[in-house]
């Protein structure tokens, strides 16, 4: 079967990974109502059309933190990438730089953030769990100097989150696949102990020390802009938006981390109206598997997106150029969105697009600062 869309690739994708590793991949925190949430909320934005607009000359380019990419969607940082196959990160980095877009390594990489940045054609953001000072010092810095133009610190993980399926698979992260960047430094891999089995998803310990007030020590490491991901309450983005950090990721780690918060295409909307418009960039990640879902998102306040289970898709399908198919079928489904709604670029791309299914969706008390 030649892949249709995002879906086509995830039933590839579930015939061609092994059991227990499309478990890894497919599957959320708990009962998994949050991941559920992702795609519920987004079927139920419906969009307005608006025809007889001349959008014969559409340009889908945008910018992140000043870096050009050719459309709004960027590949998440996800842990387990040589377990899906070979190549693993350095094949995504290929795929998202033939797409024309940018690639988050994130921290437990099979391959090293040097062996990453050799073969990335497009920008790259380097993701970052913090466990340690030491090491969290030693791996910014390479970040650096091998050209991350920013530094994602993923915040939603203060409890180690171990899938259910994983655990009744008995699912382990394999030898020789996994933290490329410490390959030489066992020493240091070894601080990160969880005490309970190593599951891949990289399960942090329960509290890391870092906190609000240590967010301008992080940035004083490298000076690259800070972008925070896992903001799931107006609270955290207000915060975030305080201590003067570059971008937010709008993210419930696809349902991953903490089950029974709202989606995140629901979360974005009172964030925005309380944080939007400023010099903060906010992006959203959780549930795009179309271009309409990324063309909502830009409707409601998202500067961009990014994609984190379709990149395994892609991958598991063939490598690089499997990811490099998942995004442009993804650009392709978000230019015919634009066309439909009369939009030529994402900037144009306004609040009158989307209907909300009820007004619910924005100033809950439970996300007011
Ligand atoms: C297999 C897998 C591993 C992940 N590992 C990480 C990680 O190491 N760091 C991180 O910040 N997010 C991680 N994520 C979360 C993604 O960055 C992203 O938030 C999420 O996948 C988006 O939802 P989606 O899968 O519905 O697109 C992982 C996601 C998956 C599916």
């Amino acid at each position: 079967m030649e892949p249709v869309n995002l879906y086509d690739l995830e039933k590839l994708a579930g015939e061609t990974l092994p059991h227990n590793m499309w478990d890894f991949v497919d599957a959320a925190c708990n009962d998994e109502i949050t991941k559920r949430r992702n795609r519920e909320a987004f079927d139920r934005i419906t969009v307005n059309s608006d025809f007889l607009q001349d959008v014969s000359n559409r340009d889908l380019t945008t910018t992140v933190l000043g870096e050009k990419i050719s459309f709004p969607v960027m590949v998440a940082p996800a842990g387990g990438q040589r377990q899906a196959h070979p190549e693993g990160e350095r094949a995504t980095a290929m795929g998202a730089g033939a797409a024309g877009t940018l690639m988050a390594l994130n921290t437990s990489s099979g391959y090293s953030i040097e062996e990453v940045a050799e073969v990335a054609t497009g920008p790259l953001w380097w993701q970052l769990y913090h466990f340690n000072d030491e090491v969290t010092e030693l791996l910014v810095t390479r970040a650096k100097a091998a050209g991350y133009k920013a530094i994602v610190l993923t915040i939603d993980t203060p409890a180690p989150s171990p899938k259910e399926r994983d655990v009744r698979n008995g699912y382990h992260a394999l030898p020789g696949l996994h933290w490329g960047s410490l390959r030489d430094r066992p020493d240091l891999v070894a601080l990160r102990s969880v005490g309970i089995p190593d599951l891949a998803d990289w399960n942090p310990p329960d509290f890391t020390g870092l906190t609000w007030e240590r967010l301008d020590w992080l940035r004083n490491l490298t000076g690259l802009p800070l972008v925070v991901k896992g903001v799931r309450t107006v609270r955290e983005a207000a915060q975030c938006a305080e201590y003067g950090v570059d971008g937010i990721i709008v993210s419930n780690h696809g349902g991953r981390q903490m089950d029974g918060t709202r989606s995140t295409i629901e979360t974005l909307v009172p964030i925005a109206e309380a944080v939007g418009g400023g010099n903060m960039e906010i992006y959203l990640d959780s549930g795009i598997r179309r271009g309409m879902d990324v063309l909502k998102a830009l409707a409601l306040g998202a500067r961009a997106v990014l994609v984190g289970r379709p990149l395994f898709w892609g991958l598991a399908h063939d490598g690089a150029r499997g990811v490099e198919m998942m995004l442009n079928i993804l650009r392709a489904e978000f230019d015919r969105s634009m066309a439909y709604c009369g939009k030529r670029t994402p900037a144009e791309i306004d609040r009158a697009v989307v209907e909300l299914p009820c007004q619910c969706w924005s100033g809950s008390p439970i996300f007011a600062q």
